[in-house]
């Protein structure tokens, strides 16, 4: 089918556009173009806005489209969930109302991002075929009612997607009003225990490990008999069915990685299809939820560029007082640190509009709020920006979510007027950015790269060892430390080049192959500075311990050996246990985790336990190798002072000049201005030199506010 496709789509490019026709690797070829030129648009960033036509009477779209062309709206964004509108009977399509709703926005001078539908199957799908919606872990078939059901290894439901998905491509895919695709809605991996998914998943690992010795010896099957006789009698790890028992984490971590190849190649097959017909013309990406915790963007082969959905401000509170409502301070700072370096270009496809209905609790977001998380993607890099939805729904599931426009569907919401400001002023801006300006010296020392794997993540997350552990948490403690110097920070993996990096930070990077501990080494050797934390190097890369005393991997690179490690219970009711850690004369409170650190000769302690039997031990020590330094911070405290101000002191020690700034201001820096956002609930006291030329914004920086300067 790809051949015959790929033949014709060859021959009709032949006259007309021959270097943009794909090759037949297999695999799309995608385009050398990053940003802007990637997207085909004449500015930076672009703003857009959801909307679904199937949701509104006919009579009312140009009226809609119009609106949001008015506000300063560039594109908008359909089709999504249509599925029933497009098939309703099996086999018969029906695109005479897209086709309206296209031309109609077209008119009003928007461009189209179209979706696939598959996240939304039609009724008719699952009466008849019931075997496209996914089985949970309790056994039981989900069913028609609600999204994203469905089971990503049966063979009728992909059939259907594929599909579906061409007859979109050949409609669309050589239409200029269209601008580009986003496959399905936020892509997950809920759990499957279907036949189709038990059989996927014995092939693949049937492909991984070739023979089923090789599976056991990896799995540690001798262990209560958990071996397999051969890969048909290979069962799919329910972890709902052990309680203290454990299954083998390495079958866990398995099924992880075989849960985020099948959603890789469920995009990447949707991806493949559109490209056959588009060519370079229009631009394919899918809308990751944000950082997620299950899928992988680096296992897609065959999408331009990534984007993400983000909402900030969903009943939790971060850092105390009202800072509720300006939202989790990390997450467009770490989705944008994680996103842009997959890459070099990418979106933020969902932007909260305001009040949410899906959280326990949905507060207003503060005033400012989602006009800073604006300013906050355009400075991190963002391509386009879109926000999910335009119109407040009258009815559904989703009736309580704000939108751009309220329910009388055209008189914009306060956050809507919010919007409307905000890329006004943007757009007043970008013009006089140049987006060939080099990052300048001084935050380009303290460029720091964080190494990030979702396989260390599973893993930690496989067997946190107490309840107190939560690794997203973590990983939050030391982004937001990082971010206190103002410096720039990369996600970066494995592979990449660390030597780009000045300072390389590795929190709890348990699995560690030999060849990443050489290739810390050389990185500190020619002067790089890295900091490792509590776990980091504790496994090998298949996730075992290595046959050696703890740590092994990493004891020569830290200088240091370790005695074990500890954790406590937590002692809110005077019943549990206080751990104590002091450095620099203070003292600080921990629960946690506690690698109990023993420094060779030439290792420096920079923590100390203060109670339990190995007080006086060393939790976080430092030493200098070659022209570097290693760190390594044992210890997880309870508010993570003292692994920021460890941090912090790292790029201190090294001579390079940092900020101090409070947690969750950020400072951000794109095509020659800086950028200041402030998550905190306090304001925060800008001190700019002298020759900083302040363009928007002042300071004092309040809560829920910008500060934009250039500075010479
Ligand atoms: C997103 C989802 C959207 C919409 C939105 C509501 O997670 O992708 O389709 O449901 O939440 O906030």
């Amino acid at each position: 089918m790809r051949k015959s496709l790929l033949t014709a789509l060859l021959a009709a490019f032949a006259t007309t556009a021959a270097a943009a026709a794909p090759a037949d690797t297999g695999h799309w070829q995608p385009s050398q173009l990053q940003g802007a030129a990637l997207l085909h648009q004449p500015e930076p960033t672009s703003f857009g806005v959801y909307y679904y036509p199937e949701q509104w009477p006919q009579a009312q779209w140009q009226r809609d489209f119009d609106g949001m062309a008015k506000l300063g709206f560039k594109f908008t964004h359909m089709a999504e969930f249509s599925w029933t509108y497009l098939e309703p009977k099996e086999g018969q399509y029906d695109f005479r109302w897209l086709d309206h709703a296209i031309e109609l926005a077209h008119a009003a001078g928007l461009r189209v991002i179209l979706g696939t539908p598959s996240a939304a199957v039609p009724s008719w799908m699952g009466q008849r075929y019931p075997q496209v919606y996914r089985v949970d872990e309790h056994g039981q078939r989900h069913e028609h009612g609600i999204r994203a059901e469905v089971s990503l290894t049966d063979p009728t439901y992909k059939a259907f997607v594929a599909k579906i998905v061409t007859a979109m491509a050949e409609r669309y895919g050589h239409d200029p009003r269209v601008w580009g695709w986003q496959i399905d809605n936020e892509p997950s991996t809920f759990p499957d225990f279907s036949d189709s998914a038990r059989k996927a998943f014995q092939a693949w690992l049937r492909r991984k490990y070739g023979s089923i010795d090789a599976m056991n010896a990896a799995w540690g099957g001798s262990f209560w008999s958990t071996r397999y006789g051969s890969f048909d009698e290979v069962l799919l790890p329910n972890t709902t069915l052990a309680a203290e028992d454990k299954l083998s984490p390495h079958a866990v971590l398995d099924l992880a990685r075989f849960r985020a190849d099948t959603q890789a190649q469920f995009l990447d097959d949707q991806a493949d299809i559109i490209h056959r017909y588009a060519g370079n013309r229009q631009w394919v990406t899918t809308d990751y939820t944000n950082v997620s915790t299950d899928t992988d963007p680096r296992r897609t082969r065959d999408l331009d560029f990534p984007t993400f959905t983000l909402y900030p401000v969903a009943g939790t509170n971060v850092l105390g007082g009202d800072s509720y409502a300006i939202g989790k301070p990390a997450n467009l700072m770490e989705a944008a640190a994680y996103f842009r370096t997959i890459n070099g270009t990418f979106g933020v496809m969902e932007l909260q509009p305001g009040q949410v209905n899906w959280a326990g609790i949905n507060p207003q977001p503060m005033p400012g709020t989602v006009g800073m998380w604006l300013w906050h993607a355009f400075a991190s890099g963002a391509s386009l920006v879109a926000t999910y939805r335009y119109r407040h729904p009258l009815s559904g599931s989703e009736m309580y979510h704000e939108g751009i426009v309220g329910t009388d569907g055209v008189t914009p919401s306060r956050t809507g007027r919010e919007y409307v400001a905000t890329i006004r002023d943007i757009k007043a801006l970008e013009a006089k950015l140049d987006l060939n300006a080099k990052l300048p010296a001084r935050l380009a020392a303290r460029y720091t790269g964080y190494l990030w794997s979702q396989d260390v993540f599973w893993d930690l997350e496989i067997q946190p060892q107490t309840t107190l552990w939560h690794s997203w948490a973590y990983r939050n403690g030391y982004t937001l430390a990082v971010k206190t110097t103002g410096a720039p920070m990369d996600f970066i993996r494995e592979s990449d080049d660390f030597e780009r990096y000045p300072f390389l930070i590795a929190p709890a990077y348990q699995m560690v192959s030999p060849a990443l501990v050489a290739k810390w080494k050389r990185y500190v050797e020619q002067g790089g500075h890295l900091i490792l934390t509590s776990r980091t190097g504790q496994k090998n890369e298949l996730g075992h311990f290595p046959e050696g005393p703890w740590y092994a991997p990493i004891l020569d690179l830290i200088g240091d050996d370790v005695d074990g490690f500890d954790m406590l219970p937590p002692n809110t009711d005077g019943k549990g246990a206080d751990g104590e850690v002091k450095a620099d004369g203070q003292t600080h409170a921990w629960h946690r985790w506690a690698d109990i650190l023993v420094p060779r000769p030439g290792t420096e302690v920079l923590a100390t336990y203060a109670n339990n039997y190995y007080a006086g031990k060393a939790a976080a020590t430092t030493r200098k190798l070659g022209k570097g330094t290693v760190t390594m911070i044992g210890v997880s405290t309870d508010d993570g002072a003292l692994e920021r101000a460890i941090v912090r002191s790292v790029y201190q020690r090294a001579g390079v000049a940092i900020e101090d700034l409070p947690t969750g201001v950020f400072h951000e820096w794109r095509g020659g201005y800086d950028f200041m956002v402030n998550y905190n609930p306090m304001p925060y006291d800008v001190r700019l030199p002298a020759s900083a030329n302040i363009v928007h914004g002042q300071t004092p920086l309040v809560p829920a506010s910008v500060l934009v300067w250039k500075q010479p």
